[in-house]
């Protein structure tokens, strides 16, 4: 435990006054206009800020099935606190942010509510929260930074503050003659970048002052401005500054004053009229969300009076309180929705009028699995939970996920397991990328359907409190939790589905126990002196074979023919053909010359192929030695119990694995071996 001391000198330097006095910054419209001209992207829109915060940290270019397409690194735990990070969906993403850019080039899209869709636990929430919290960093940043303004002005004889509120952009208060020759110059050397644009008129609250004040000074507008304070904005959720969240609320208990502000009926009392702006409270999700973003949570179970106010606030960047005047708003609306809602309303009649103003965008499911497993290892990583997770338990768990979203293709030739493979990045023997493209369009649907990974998380998350008295969660306490939760899953509709998923729970079964074989097989073998000596003595073969010599036998020293069989057993392995071997081998002789004239020596993990076909045919000419199946029986001879001991620990030391979770995969394997039911491509 560290002493006080520490505590305060961690405190001390966490604190940045430098930082406090950028965010706190105030001055006069004229300091203000010296920053304009300084970084004239102070002023962007709400759209347009997003758009250039994204970009902020970077693209990189890559391909998905032979496609190209930009990865936006944003979207990748973008504040480094490992909080949020969408995994795979880069096709999705970059269609999202293609929106934003729009916008930002004021296409059309600025004038439309964003609307992700996708079925449940698709991670559209996700999206959205970093987005905000995304524009929030932004903001406090130097090239994010942006600025709201008020007035000093005298009320009963004191000088007051009075701030905008609706935290708006300074050249919003100037008359479009002014803001247009401003925005010209500013927009004279920005080449291919967006143009900046202020549009619209400022608050009520600020235009009664302004009228008031011209009305004083003659309409001397600098006058007017020297009653001005411009200040540095900072977007933050949780002081309801720049962003905004609605979620609908049960239909009698919902009210538009929650979305558009409402009057104030204390200070009614005092202004004495209800359309007068100082007694009205901007205190709606709409007005507070202003210069930022604006979230829908579930949009369509709205009241559709609510709808229409969206309909206005996208389409005219307005909002209409009751019984007062309009009010301009700059702010990014996102919406999202589950597909079983928006299908509800496909046919609807107001759906009409809101699909026309919304750009669609679908959020599915993963359909790889490397993707789907980060989903999963962000939540449960060894560090993160206290029990032991023994190796493959999330890759199994998303696996069945992945297999419950795909759909079988038409000919059947492909099985969904091998699709899986395929999307996941394999090659296969007779489909290879340039398939996935094709695969992808006979079922457009595949991805919008099965199981979420919130339903994955959840089972996740049981097994690792309940009970089972042990160490460690396996795949197989995963695998039942999921099964026993299919009982009561909200979203199976049918019988037949729920036999589905179990099908395929026992798909995902078998996989495992082809992995933990494979697995098990490896360790017996991962003997390194042993390899070691194995490959010397292939690699030997080889190089006579394809120099045309002759091997010496080290224990009889005469000179004898390659051991064509020694190699072919090794070879076969790993598949290849007779047909094949010969390149196969000059490609591993190429590599070691090559290596050779770096002046280095040749290892076998260096070539994993070769390492696996050598770690196979060891495995295989051990197996008996080791009597792997003597395991289950409960009397093991000593012998036998120290080999199995350093498979374990290698087990242990090599893959991950811990005591318990070893032993139960050693004893997994062993009934599978003593049951001999292992397909002969072992
Ligand atoms: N592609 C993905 N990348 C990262 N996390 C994901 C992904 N898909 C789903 N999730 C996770 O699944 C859970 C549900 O996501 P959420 O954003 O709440 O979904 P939705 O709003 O679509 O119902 C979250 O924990 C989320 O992080
Ligand atoms: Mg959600």
């Amino acid at each position: 435990m560290a002493t006080k001391a520490e505590f305060l000198d961690a405190i001390r330097s966490t604190t940045n006054h430098d930082e406090f006095k950028e965010l706190h910054w105030t001055g006069s419209f004229g300091e203000y206009l010296d920053l304009v001209i300084g970084n004239p992207d102070v002023v962007r829109t709400a759209h347009q800020r997003v758009y250039d915060m994204i970009m902020s940290f970077g693209t990189e270019q890559i391909t998905i099935g032979k496609r190209a397409v930009t990865k936006y690194n944003f979207f990748s735990d973008p504040l480094g606190d490992g909080e949020d990070a969408i995994f795979g969906l880069e096709t999705m993403l970059s269609q999202f942010v293609d929106c934003f850019k729009a916008a930002a080039y004021g296409y059309g899209v600025e004038k439309r509510v964003l609307l992700l869709h996708g079925p449940v636990g698709s991670s559209k929430s996700t999206i959205v929260r970093l987005i905000k919290r995304g524009l929030e960093h932004y903001s406090r940043q130097p090239e994010g930074a942006l600025y709201a303004f008020g007035w000093k002005v005298e009320e009963d004889g004191k000088e007051v503050f009075v701030p905008d509120p609706m935290h708006d952009e300074p050249l919003r208060l100037l008359p479009p003659e002014a803001r247009a020759r401003i925005l010209d110059s500013l927009n004279s050397d920005r080449g291919d970048r967006y143009r900046l644009r202020v549009e619209g008129e400022a608050s009520p609250v600020s235009r009664y002052y302004m009228k008031q004040l011209l009305a004083e000074y003659d309409g001397e507008l600098d006058k007017v401005l020297e009653h001005i304070v411009v200040r540095r904005l900072v977007l933050s959720e949780r002081d309801r500054v720049g962003i905004g969240t609605f979620q609908p609320k049960d239909e009698k208990n919902q009210d538009s004053t929650e979305l558009t502000g409402d009057i104030n009926y204390r200070k009614l009392a005092e202004y004495g009229s209800e359309s007068d702006p100082r007694a009205f409270n901007f205190d709606g999700e709409f007005n507070i969300a202003n210069r930022g973003v604006i979230e829908f949570i579930e949009v369509l179970k709205l009241d559709v009076a609510f709808l229409y106010d969206l309909l206005g606030a996208s389409q005219e960047h307005n909002i209409k309180p009751k019984k007062f005047a309009q009010t301009y708003i700059d702010e990014v609306i996102i919406g999202h929705t589950n597909e079983p809602e928006y299908r509800k309303l496909m046919g609807n009649e107001m759906m009409e009028a809101f699909r026309d103003r919304t750009v669609k965008i679908d959020v599915p499911y993963n359909l790889r699995l490397e993707n789907e497993i980060k989903i999963y290892e962000k939540d449960f990583r060894q560090d993160k939970v206290v029990k032991h997770i023994a190796p493959h338990t999330v890759e199994v768990a998303a696996m069945w996920a992945i297999l419950t979203r795909l759909k079988e293709s038409k000919g059947g030739q492909l099985s969904l397991l091998d699709k899986l493979k395929l999307y996941n990045g394999q090659s296969l023997e007779r489909f290879t990328e340039e398939n996935i493209k094709e695969l992808r369009e006979e079922n457009p649907r595949e991805g919008l359907e099965g199981i979420s990974p919130r339903y994955i998380q959840d089972k996740i998350s049981n097994a690792l409190v309940r009970d089972y008295s042990s160490t460690c969660v396996n795949p197989f306490m995963v695998l039942n939790e999921l099964e026993e939760g299919l009982k009561h899953h909200s979203l199976i509709t049918s019988e037949e589905l729920r036999q589905q998923y179990r099908k395929l729970l026992a798909l995902a079964k078998e996989e495992y126990a082809d992995i933990l074989k494979n697995e098990v097989q490896r360790a017996i073998a991962a003997d390194e002196e042993q390899i070691q000596r194995l490959c010397s003595n292939y690699i030997d073969n080889v190089k006579a074979y394809t120099q045309k010599e002759k091997v010496r036998n080290p224990y009889t020293g005469q000179e004898e023919e390659p051991d064509e069989r020694l190699m072919r057993a090794i070879e076969e392995k790993i598949d290849v053909r007779d047909g094949a071997k010969d390149d196969f081998r000059r490609e591993i002789m190429n590599y070691i010359g090559a290596l050779a004239i770096e002046g280095k020596n040749f290892d076998y993990r260096m070539n994993p192929r070769l390492q696996r076909a050598l770690e196979k045919k060891l495995f295989e000419d051990q197996k008996d030695s080791i009597k792997l199946t003597s395991l289950v029986s409960s009397v093991v001879d000593r012998d036998t119990q120290e080999k199995i001991d350093v498979i374990k620990s290698r087990l242990i030391k090599n893959f991950g694995y811990n005591e318990e979770s070893a032993t139960d995969a050693l004893n997994y394997v062993a009934s599978i071996f003593a049951r001999g039911d292992v397909k002969s491509k072992d």
